[in-house]
């Protein structure tokens, strides 16, 4: 028989928040936290660089080099803020971590707090997720309890605390800097980039934002080590295990727990989803949330990691699937996604602002019937003017979809505007 993957994660997602014991006795509970204040802090971050961890929050930078950045010594005080604003549409893995075992968070911060030299450490959780936050609140008053936070950890002199702070909905705080600016009490709008958050991040000190599933994974690297996380990945870059969430027009949606780059997107799709409702044809495929390019069917037998999406034109993100089956309209789906952007671009940046809302009021005349010959290449142009001009990459979120979506399925915009209504209608 063959033999069953070993999972960081969803072994243990189970009903409820896993307590304190459980996490102790169960998953070697906060040993990491203990081995990682023993070592130097570069000990600490060459084992990360040496596990391949990639940050899962969407770009896939790794984490150890991240980690490198922070100055040494600093004037301010530095901080360590978890990315869990989960706003990417089709994106629902960072939740379950939380739900389900919160300890593995808090220890994963710990140990990146002694790592980079924090003491204090934020959780910006999304407004939306207010069970999560509740429970999270929890597992941090029992770490509390035990002396695992708060002065002289385990007897070492080090000190470290954790807050959680709640968003209020904007998927632009989800964005590293607009972020940090909201938990400084200000509007969530990203800054201008450099200085970058380890230089200068949350009220003006060297921060690192690392995502849920990021950190997560680092007591695993500590008590482990690196090479063997790194090992679980099977393409040479990524380490560990990848939270896949997929949605859509599947059997089995869900969450999946994969090697990094050990599946391609037809067998997510087909063996683990276990296939298109109603035994349909695939029509189209989101791979990374929402904002990434969407691929045609002969493109998903690409492995399933950041380099051969990439390749292809697309990217990983955070994990999303979105499957579409041929009963939906994609012109739909585009304006609907669209619609999303234009609503969460914050407005700083004229381009994104004006733009994704041009784009939506276009698409929507296209899907209704009331397309004009040449809004194809005016909606091309719209998505071509904001690519690359904004301060954040929500502007590149938008247009992405746009362009690929009109690349793969030219046919089905230009049906809806010569024959003035949808087809499948
Ligand atoms: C518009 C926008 C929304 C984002 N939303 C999220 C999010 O919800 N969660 C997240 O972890 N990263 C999100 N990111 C990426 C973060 O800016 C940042 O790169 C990430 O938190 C870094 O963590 P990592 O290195 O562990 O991946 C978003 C980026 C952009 C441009």
């Amino acid at each position: 028989m063959a033999k069953e993957l070993e999972t960081l994660f969803i072994q243990y997602f189970y009903k409820e928040a896993r307590p304190i014991d459980f996490y102790i006795k169960k998953m070697k509970g906060y040993t990491a936290s203990q081995a990682a204040l023993k070592m130097s802090q570069d000990d600490v971050i060459a084992e990360v660089k040496k596990s391949n961890l990639r940050g899962r929050g969407g770009a896939g930078f790794p984490t150890g080099m991240k980690w490198g950045f922070i100055p040494k010594v600093s004037e301010k005080p530095k901080y360590i803020v978890c990315n869990a604003d989960e706003s990417e549409p089709g994106t629902f893995k960072d939740r379950d971590i939380m739900r389900y075992i919160p300890h593995l968070l808090i220890d994963g911060m710990i140990v990146a707090g002694h790592a980079i030299g924090a003491q204090v450490g934020y959780i910006y959780i999304r407004g939306e997720y207010v069970r999560e936050a509740v429970l999270l609140n929890e597992a941090i008053e029992e770490a509390y309890a035990r002396g695992y936070l708060g002065k002289n950890i385990f007897g070492t002199g080090f000190h470290f605390d954790l807050t959680v702070h709640r968003g209020a909905g904007a998927y632009i705080c989800g964005e590293e800097t607009a972020l940090l600016n909201s938990l400084e009490g200000k509007r969530g709008e990203p800054r201008v980039k450099p200085p970058f958050p380890a230089q200068a991040g949350a009220f003006g000190g060297p921060t690192i934002v690392n995502n849920v599933e990021t950190l997560a994974s680092i007591p695993y690297i500590i008590n482990r080590g690196g090479e063997w996380f790194s090992k679980l990945g099977k393409l040479d870059k990524s380490g560990g295990t990848r939270l896949f969430c997929i949605s859509g027009h599947v059997k089995k949606p869900g969450l999946y727990e994969l090697p990094a780059g050990g599946v391609t997107l037809r067998q997510l799709i087909y063996d683990h989803a276990q296939g298109i409702l109603r035994d349909r044809k695939l029509k189209a495929v989101i791979p990374g949330g929402s904002s990434a390019p969407v691929l045609a069917p002969d493109e998903i037998d690409v492995v399933l990691d950041i380099e051969p999406l990439m390749k292809i034109g697309s990217m990983l993100g955070s994990a999303g699937v979105l499957v579409v089956s041929e009963e939906y309209c994609v012109v739909k789906l585009l304006r609907r996604i669209t619609k999303f952007y234009a609503h969460e671009s914050c407005g700083q940046c004229t381009p994104c602002r004006e733009g994704c809302q041009w784009m939506e009021d276009i698409l929507e005349r296209i899907e209704h019937g009331k397309g004009r010959e040449q809004d194809i290449s005016l909606l091309l142009d719209v998505a071509n003017n904001i690519n690359g001009r904004t301060l954040c990459a929500l502007g590149d979120a938008a247009a992405g979809p746009v362009t690929s979506f009109v690349k793969k399925f030219r046919a089905d915009f230009e049906v809806h505007i010569r024959g003035g209504k949808c087809p499948s209608a």
